[in-house]
């Protein structure tokens, strides 16, 4: 990655990202390298200037804690002021008969960007269409999830100081889990990185991204059964099998906790291997792994959350 120049240009300002695709590796060093200023500024508990004057919407059509809080508390820090919508299904214009369309028109109106969560894949690109101002995917349906694949990136290469020659294991849903969409196309981005799949069969990822990101040079390894996951990986990333994506309960049940992080399993993983997982977990972790300090969960990730996003923001609202 480009980390030789001292100032890096912004090439993020007034973009909107909808994909991980839609990121390059310079802009991604930039994001990166305005990450420890983020860090003093909170440390310091001090206001950034970055976003003052603007109003950000944040428009949440689908659950969510984390990814919420973290863009409205990073909007905050940097000085700029929120417009929150969570669940405008139930609650504003949508209900009744609003299309998106004319939903964003809006917004654009009263604010200087919009944050969108939606459950159909594909939404926050049209959104991106019809605003005048930058939209950011905070989670379409199962299709992407890129500011949550930013800030594993960032957790990984925290840790292991380098994005590409890695090897990984990711866990769990991978047909339905967006934060996976994302992350993967992120390991395409970079050279000689392999990734284990481990998931039954029903939940493998889809054949469609499974041949673009071979194509594009990651090596991917698909498995079904836990004596073949790499013991000797830089990380493990597990996810929640997408219980709202089932057609019925019955097939949740089947699947949900078929492959659970335990102490036992993780006596198998090297000294070196990071534990991830981009919450909420619902039994697919044993609590008895918090403890281990190579679960980096409820730590490096959630705090690289908050951070990651601020210096997305700081740049793509720069005035
Ligand atoms: C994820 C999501 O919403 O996709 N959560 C998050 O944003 N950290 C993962 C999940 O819900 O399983």
């Amino acid at each position: 990655m480009g980390y030789g120049r001292k100032k890096a240009r912004n090439n993020l300002r007034g973009k909107s990202i909808t994909s991980f695709d839609d990121l390059s590796i310079s802009q991604i060093s930039n994001i990166f390298e305005a990450v420890p200023k983020m860090k003093k500024l909170v440390e310091r508990r001090r206001m950034g200037k970055a976003l003052e004057g603007q109003i950000i919407a944040l428009l949440f059509f689908e659950p969510s804690s984390r990814t919420f809080s973290s863009f409205s508390s990073a909007i905050k820090r940097l000085g700029g002021q929120t417009i929150e919508y969570q669940n405008p299904a139930q609650t504003s214009s949508s209900v009744k008969g609003e299309t998106l369309e004319d939903t964003i028109k809006t917004f654009e109106t009263y604010s200087n960007g919009i944050v969108m969560r939606h459950f159909v894949p594909g939404a926050p690109r049209i959104a991106s269409e019809v605003s005048i101002n930058p939209v950011i995917n905070a989670g379409d349906g199962a299709g992407e999830h890129p500011t949550q694949a930013l800030l594993d990136l960032y957790t990984i290469k925290e840790k292991h100081g380098k994005l590409s020659g890695l090897t990984g294991l990711i866990a769990g849903d991978l047909l339905n889990g967006r934060t996976v969409h994302s992350l993967l196309r992120g390991f395409s981005m970079f050279k000689n990185n392999t990734i284990y799949l481990l998931s039954p069969s029903s939940l493998r990822l889809n054949r469609e991204d499974y041949s673009e990101f071979k194509k594009r040079g990651l090596k991917l390894i698909e498995i079904e059964k836990e004596s073949q996951m790499p013991k000797d990986a830089d990380f493990w990333y597990w996810t929640r099998v997408q219980k709202e994506r089932f057609k019925s309960q019955k097939e949740y049940e089947k699947v949900k906790t078929r492959f659970v992080l335990t102490p036992k399993l993780a006596s198998q993983a090297s000294k070196k291997t990071i534990f991830m997982h981009p919450l909420p977990r619902v039994g697919e972790i044993d609590e008895a792994m918090d403890q281990d300090p190579r679960s980096l969960y409820f730590r490096n990730q959630i705090r690289n959350g908050l951070l990651v996003r601020m210096a997305l923001l700081s740049l793509i609202f720069t005035k």
